[in-house]
Order: structure tokens, then C-alpha cells, then sequence
């Protein structure tokens, strides 16, 4: 899909040719004296375009106009919610006609918040998934012309959102991919891939690197599968040397079958989506790949596949991380902390400003928090600030969870300096307890995405990957430039 951003008007809209001219219109609009704006007035005069936000009208051929179809788009308000209604329902009434090229075109001049949620829902409603269908409908949608009332004033937060969009839309892709489509070499590949891009380097390592590590933790989850084991390295250097690196760690579970508590039949499928962290932090370096800031970020992907087998982790299980703490696998279920804590470990080597991790951790969190906020874990006030304001500006939701010493005393055990699962109170906070535990050197935050990486369901088209959290990620990793700046 093909971005551009250009400045329109009510009058010079009229002569934009597309197939489609989706007009935005906030309730506060006035219009002037064109023939768009004439039109647009007797619409809303006579109520043919209803008041309610994400109303609207669908005009064929209208005369004096250069596309062969308007849509106008009733904004109300125009706050997020309601523009995030209003292109849904623009792109859905609009998708069977096949169309190409379209402009979306604000009637008043957005703010960069309003301009994203409009961009990245266009992108997420057109979005098609064709990778594994040996006839696949393509995505029809191939043109987008941004028209707004004065593009100068908007550069910045386009590009944003452009690299945005292409970020999510590589971490959509890789969660869709099936299992045997997206192994840990697959996404050892594509990280590789990235690497072609200017100031980013990839390295990967294999079993023989993380077991000179001492990575007990995320080889025991390993090796009961034939799939070799990887733990990918990102590096994007766009500042100086001296400028200390975020570090974003993404759980790489191609696949979590919860080995030998193994999980049950119905529905295991989606969990394939259990590299929806990974993907995310390849989609945060696509990005940062297109726009090029001057920021130093490092991505760490520990991934593997999590299968029952005779040569599995068991239940009872005593192993030594990479932090050197000895843990007890009470649940092989559990394995996402597991990969996680050794990478939490090698984090410490970059001597980070931060270090965040990305994992669909726990269904605790999906019951807590459902689909529309993600689960946001941090005893650093700072990081707190960021991610809530990276939270808003990109309307990629999530929302601060507690971290109470007391949630951690379930994880007691004699066997070990830490079990890996509590009972199933507080699930997602007792999971985050124990990742605390192996980040002890940096400030650290944690996002828990089980129930925002990807939408469940059985009829075609519901169920997919998401793409979130990037939109967070990479207005939270542009917040140290501007703190730079
Ligand atoms: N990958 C799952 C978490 C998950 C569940 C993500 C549902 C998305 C949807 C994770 O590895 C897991 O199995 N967690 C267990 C933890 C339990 C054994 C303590 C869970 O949530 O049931
Ligand atoms: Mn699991
Ligand atoms: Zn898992």
C-alpha cells in the first residue's frame, strides 16, 4: 500500500481523481463556496448524512467532481474513537467494489493523533492475508492519497505513521504465518532480511552460542522439539556510540503446544500467535528502518518451539538460568518467562536506558484486560510516563498493572530459588513477578499482549494477528530522540 500526503481543500478535492473520495467530516465543519462544499452542506441540510458519528453517505459519479465515488464520513466529535468508527465503515461499505486508488481527505486539518488512528485503520480494514492460500484474493487497495489542508504541517507524524504502518503490517504477517511457515529459523531470516537496511545489523545465535551462555532457562523450554533453537539480535544504531540502547525483548514461541502440560485440543491452533512479541519488535526495526531516527535500539527475540516429546523439560524439572538462580519447572506450560528471564539476562551486557519485554505471557491477562488495552508491568515511574503517553499518541492501548512483593510469594518453592508458576490468582502479575526477578540491573517494563497481539474467532477474517503493540513501541523508542532533541 502506497502512502501519499498532499494538500487539498474542499476546493481542489473536487478535482482529485480516484476511485474512491473518502470525505472526513468533523459536526463543527462549515462549509464554503465550491461545489464539494455546496454538496456537503445540503447533505448534512437535509440529514441524507446523519448527525451520528461513522454515518454515511455514498454518492455515484457526483456531478463536477473528478472521482467516480464520494463517501462522506460523519465525524461528530472527530475524537479517535469516532474516526477509528468512521474509516472502518467507509472501508467496509467500499471493499467489495475492488477499489485502487483512494484519497482520504480531512475536511479540517487533523492533529498528527488523529491522522495515525485514520492511516492505521485504513491499512488494518483493507489489510488481506495471502501467504499460505494457493489462490489468494490480493489487497485491492493499492493507492492512498492523504489530503489534508496544509501537508507541511503534517510531514512529520505522516512519515511516522507510514513507517508505522509498514512495521505493522511485517509483524502481522509473521504472527499469521502457521507454525511450520514461521519457525525460529524463518524469523532468523527475516531479522536477517532487515539487516539489509542501513545501521541495522543482525546476529543470530544457536544452541552451541546460548549453551557457552549458560541459557538454561530457554534451552530447557527447546529441547523437546526438533526445531533448532534461536536467539536473534537486532541492532539499530542511529545515535552515537556513547548513547546508551533501549533494549526490546520479544517472546518467540512459533509455537506453544505447553509441552508435557500440554494444553488442550480446542483452539491450539492459535498458538501459533505465540511469537506475537517477536513480531512486534521485527515490525518496531522495519520502521525504524524506513524513518531512520537517531536513536540506538537493540531487539533480542530468544525463540523456539515449545513441544511435548521424551526429550522434554518435565514437570518437577530443576534448572540454572543464565542469572545463575536455579528454577523449578512446576508447569512446562509456563515457558514464555522461561525464554524470556535468560534474555532478560543477556540484556544487561548493553548497559541500557531501558529494557522492555513484549510477550503473550498469560490468559490471566487476556480474562484482566480482554482485547483492548494491553498489560503494562514497571516499578520505574519513568518508564510508567512514557509508555502511558506512547499509549495515547498512538492509541495502541495499554494500562498500568501492579507489582507487589506480595503477588510474588506463590513462586516460593524448596526445590529452587523460584518456581515457575503461582496458582492462578493474579496470573499475568505473578508471571511479571517473576520476570522481575532477572531485571534487577536496568529500569524494566513489561507488556503482556495475550490478549491484544491477535483476535480470536473461527469465521473468515475474524481471527488474525493485530500487529500491536508497534504502534507503542515505536512511539515509545521515539521518545528518547525527542528527549535528545
Ligand atoms: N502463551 C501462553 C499464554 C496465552 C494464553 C497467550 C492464551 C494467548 C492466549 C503461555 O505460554 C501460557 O501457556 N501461559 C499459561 C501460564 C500458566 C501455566 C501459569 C496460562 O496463561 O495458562
Ligand atoms: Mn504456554
Ligand atoms: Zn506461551
Amino acid at each position: 500500500m502506497n502512502f501519499e500526503l498532499l494538500t487539498l481543500d474542499l476546493a481542489t478535492a473536487g478535482h482529485e481523481k480516484c476511485n474512491v473520495l473518502l470525505m472526513l467530516l468533523p459536526a463543527s465543519f462549515k462549509p464554503g463556496q465550491n461545489p464539494l462544499s455546496t454538496l456537503i452542506g445540503k447533505a448534512l441540510k437535509s440529514g441524507d448524512l446523519a448527525d451520528k458519528p461513522a454515518s454515511l453517505l455514498d454518492i455515484y459519479r457526483p456531478a463536477g467532481l473528478a472521482c467516480d465515488r464520494l463517501v462522506l464520513v460523519q465525524l461528530g466529535d472527530a475524537k479517535t474513537g469516532n474516526i477509528r468508527k468512521g474509516v472502518q465503515a467507509a472501508i467496509a461499505l467500499i471493499k467489495p467494489a475492488k477499489p485502487k486508488h483512494i484519497t482520504l481527505c480531512f475536511a479540517q486539518a487533523p492533529d498528527g493523533q488523529a491522522l495515525h488512528v485514520a492511516m492505521t485503520t485504513l491499512a488494518e480494514a483493507s489489510y488481506v492475508y495471502a501467504t499460505t492460500l494457493s489462490k489468494a484474493e490480493a489487497r485491492t487497495i493499492s493507492h492512498v492519497r492523504v489530503g489534508v489542508p496544509d501537508r507541511a504541517a503534517l510531514a512529520a507524524p505522516f512519515a511516522q505513521t507510514v513507517a508505522a504502518v509498514r512495521g505493522i503490517e511485517l509483524a502481522k504477517e509473521w504472527a499469521n504465518r502457521p507454525a511450520n511457515h514461521a519457525t525460529p529459523s524463518h524469523l532468523a531470516r527475516a531479522a536477517q532480511a532487515l539487516a539489509k537496511s542501513p545501521r541495522i545489523k543482525c546476529e543470530v545465535l544457536n544452541l552451541k552460542d546460548v549453551h557457552k551462555l549458560g541459557m538454561g532457562a530457554f534451552m530447557a523450554v527447546a529441547q523437546g522439539s526438533a526445531e533448532p533453537l534461536k536467539f536473534i539480535e537486532l541492532h539499530y544504531k542511529g545515535a552515537g556510540k556513547n548513547q546508551p540502547p533501549v533494549v526490546l525483548v520479544g517472546k518467540g514461541i512459533t509455537f506453544d503446544s505447553g509441552g508435557i502440560s500440554i494444553k488442550p485440543a480446542a483452539e491450539m491452533d492459535e498458538m501459533k500467535y505465540d511469537m506475537c512479541g517477536a513480531a512486534s519488535v521485527l515490525g518496531v526495526f522495519k520502521a525504524l528502518a524506513e524513518l531512520q531516527p537517531a536513536i540506538n535500539v537493540i531487539g533480542l527475540i530468544p525463540s523456539c518451539e515449545n513441544l511435548p516429546s521424551s526429550r522434554a523439560v518435565k514437570p518437577g524439572d530443576v534448572i540454572t538460568s543464565m542469572s545463575g538462580q536455579t528454577i523449578e519447572i512446576l508447569n512446562t506450560d509456563a515457558e514464555g518467562r522461561l525464554v524470556l528471564c535468560d534474555a532478560l539476562t543477556y540484556a544487561e551486557r548493553f548497559k541500557p536506558l531501558a529494557v522492555l519485554d513484549i510477550a503473550t505471557l498469560t490468559g490471566a491477562c487476556v480474562i484482566a484486560l480482554g482485547g483492548v488495552r494491553s498489560g503494562f508491568f514497571s516499578a520505574d515511574d519513568a518508564m510508567m510516563a512514557a509508555i502511558a503517553k506512547a499509549s495515547e499518541s498512538s492509541q495502541d492501548l495499554c494500562w498500568p498493572m501492579p507489582l507487589d512483593d506480595d503477588y510474588a510469594e506463590g513462586l516460593k518453592t524448596s526445590f529452587a530459588d523460584v518456581a515457575n508458576v503461582a496458582g492462578r490468582p493474579g496470573g499475568s502479575i505473578t508471571a511479571a513477578k517473576f520476570l522481575q526477578r532477572f531485571a534487577s540491573k536496568y529500569p524494566w517494563g513489561h507488556l503482556d499482549i495475550a490478549g491484544t497481539g491477535w483476535k480470536s474467532g473461527s469465521a473468515k477474517g475474524a481471527k488474525g494477528a493485530t500487529g500491536r503493540p508497534v504502534g507503542l513501541l515505536l512511539h515509545y523508542v521515539l521518545s528518547f530522540q525527542a528527549s535528545a532533541a
